[in-house]
């Protein structure tokens, strides 16, 4: 039977709900029954096999409702094969690559609750026509106007896929 993996993942703006499809089709591509599901549908993991999670970087941090879902179910998801993915703007600054290791602290939290097998990085979107204007965004388009964080959509598809395919072997073990 094939494995069936969970893909699930919060998003404000649509981007990492995008990355979120791709992973899912690149799994299944591999083989696996892969379900792409928001984290607040998410009723029960009992019939996935292995589970992906992602969050999309606010603030420095995954969305609150992304640390909720990873905590609510952290004792099924130690379990489990489990990955994470990350999304944020800093990974498409001009030395993206550079700011992988701060990146990657943002999501020990994650980590501290449960321990995955692969967490992805990936650049994302800021695109202000899909944004509330709201203080918060005002402050994001300054940042932006400054020159600090790029615009637009710089998500990595080909990064998304090798990560993706990447997981196969290390979510069917
Ligand atoms: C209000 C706001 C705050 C953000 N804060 C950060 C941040 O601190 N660091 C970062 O790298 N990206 C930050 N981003 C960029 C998002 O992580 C990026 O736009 C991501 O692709 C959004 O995902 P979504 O479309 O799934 O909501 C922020 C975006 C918004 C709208």
């Amino acid at each position: 039977m094939n494995t069936k993996i969970l893909v699930t993942y919060a998003s404000r703006a649509g981007s990492t709900a995008e990355i979120a499809e791709t992973i899912g089709r690149t799994l299944a591509q591999n083989g696996a029954a892969a379900d792409v599901v928001p984290m607040q549908d998410v009723k029960d993991l009992s019939g996935y096999d292995a589970v992906v999670a992602g969050s999309p970087i606010r603030a420095s941090k995954w969305l609150p409702e992304a640390i909720q879902f990873v905590q609510a179910h952290r004792s099924e998801l130690a379990r489990k094969p489990f990955a994470t993915f990350t999304v944020s703007i800093t990974l498409a600054m001009p030395n993206g690559d550079g700011y992988r290791q701060a990146v990657s602290g943002w999501v020990a939290p994650v980590r501290a609750l449960v321990r995955p097998r692969s967490e992805g990085l990936f650049p994302g979107m800021l695109d202000f026509t899909k944004l509330p204007l709201t203080f918060d965004t005002l402050k994001l388009r300054l940042v932006v106007a400054l020159g600090i964080f790029p615009k637009d959509d710089r998500r990595d598809w080909n990064a998304v896929r090798a990560w993706a395919e990447s997981l196969s072997p290390l979510l069917l073990g």
